[in-house]
């Protein structure tokens, strides 16, 4: 039971499972052109109602990450459009406030959000530590730069060569493992790759999941049909395709810029901000010393501010000559789990039809 209810949490922060596909565009668009919204979509938002029905999910796990605790310390989870929990009125009370504040005193932009206060706890703090603990968010000072500023041409170039040079994969099978945050959890993956489509399947006992990138177009689907994909969960799936043989990274993207030098894990990295050709912004960091990516961050705009999307590779490998990053995790509000990948086989015969379109 336990797990099916964590199941159908992940499918709510990835869409609702109205079935059928939809090719990504910026929102849920009615026929029209016209953005869907929450209340249109849910049966009981009385402060939601006006955002994009897309967001809802997003903006629950914020909620859930914020104050640190699950859906149902506000929901009762067999119907969550029912009231009657005091604190799902007071959050109504606190997204009403929220918005308020930064009307009247942000000028509108979404700079105080659940967590600005909350930080993670169910109760915030009014009183200053007496003690300021020595790794308080934020006041990590950045380390200091490399004398000369760093090319973002010759990052990318140093991360090519890293990772065996710009040799191009045809195909591969590769088994892994999804570990869940208790790092316990495992359910087996098969990842398979040709020409640049891109499969994933993960088996939860009976049920499973594939991300699937065709060539042109996401899908999310399971035995009982599609999930309906957000516009940046679909492009979340391609840039898994495209970035896993990640020496293809310069057609990912058509452009590099160097930000600044920081920190990740008590290394120094060079972050770069790096923009689709369809004018999507995400930053990568660079390890200094060995040249390899080390974490990519993708945010996604809501009204209660931006929903990050983080994903952290390590442990590169060689399989056939060209280096992959063996364990990856991924990281947004309230939701995480981490690839771990066993066996690489490079130029294995894989059926087209593991590609296919799901039929809806
Ligand atoms: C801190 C409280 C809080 C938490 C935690 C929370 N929610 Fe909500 N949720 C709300 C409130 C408040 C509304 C109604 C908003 C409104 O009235 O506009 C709502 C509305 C919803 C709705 C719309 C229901 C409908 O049809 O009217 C869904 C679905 C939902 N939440 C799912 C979730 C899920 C899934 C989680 C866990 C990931 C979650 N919520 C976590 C407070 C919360
Ligand atoms: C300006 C600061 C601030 C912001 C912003 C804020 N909160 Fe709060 N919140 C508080 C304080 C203070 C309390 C009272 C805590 C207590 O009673 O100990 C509280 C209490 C709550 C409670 C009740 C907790 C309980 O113990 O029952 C909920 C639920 C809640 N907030 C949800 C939210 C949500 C959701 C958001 C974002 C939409 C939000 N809050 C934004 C300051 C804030």
């Amino acid at each position: 039971m336990k797990r099916k209810v964590k199941f159908a949490v992940i499918l709510v922060a990835i869409g609702f499972a109205v079935v059928g596909l939809v090719p990504f565009r910026n929102h849920a668009q009615t026929k029209d052109g016209q953005v869907v919204l929450a209340k249109n979509v849910f049966k009981n938002l009385k402060v939601l109602g006006d955002m994009p029905a897309d967001q809802l999910g997003k903006v629950m796990n914020i909620f859930s990450a914020s104050l640190n605790v699950n859906c149902s310390f506000c929901h009762y989870t067999d119907d969550f459009s029912k009231d009657g929990k005091e604190e799902k009125d007071t959050a109504r009370k606190m997204i009403a406030m929220t918005f308020s504040i930064n009307k009247d005193h942000f000028g509108g932009e979404t700079e105080v959000s659940c967590n600005t206060c909350h930080n993670g706890q169910m109760h915030p703090q009014s009183r200053p530590n007496l003690v300021p603990t020595e790794h308080s968010a934020g006041h990590t000072p950045r380390p200091e730069p490399p004398k000369t500023k760093p090319e973002a041409s010759d990052v990318i170039a140093k991360f090519v060569a890293a990772v065996g040079g710009a040799k191009k994969i045809d195909s591969a099978a590769i088994t892994a493992v999804r570990v869940e945050p208790d790092g316990k959890t495992t359910e087996p993956e098969t990842v398979n790759f040709k020409a640049g489509k891109y499969s994933a399947k993960t088996t939860y006992g009976k049920e499973w999941v594939t991300d699937l990138w065709d060539g042109s177009m996401a899908a999310k689907f399971g035995p009982d049909g599609s999930h309906r994909l957000h516009a940046d969960e679909a492009e979340q799936i391609k840039r898994e395709a495209q970035l896993l043989f990640p020496s293809a990274i310069g057609a990912a993207y058509s452009k590099f810029e160097y930000r600044f030098t920081g920190e990740i894990d008590g290394r120094k990295v060079l972050v770069l901000n790096a923009t689709t050709a369809d004018g999507l912004r995400e930053r990568l960091s660079f390890d200094e010393q060995t040249g390899l990516l080390v974490r990519r961050v993708a945010v996604t705009p809501t009204v209660l501010g931006g929903f990050v999307y983080q994903v952290d590779y390590s442990d590169y490998k060689a399989f056939g000559g060209v280096k992959i990053p063996t364990v990856v995790k991924y990281a947004m509000p309230n939701i995480s789990w981490t690839r771990k990948i066993s066996a690489v086989k490079i130029n294995a015969a894989i059926a087209d039809d593991v590609f296919a379109m799901p039929k809806s």
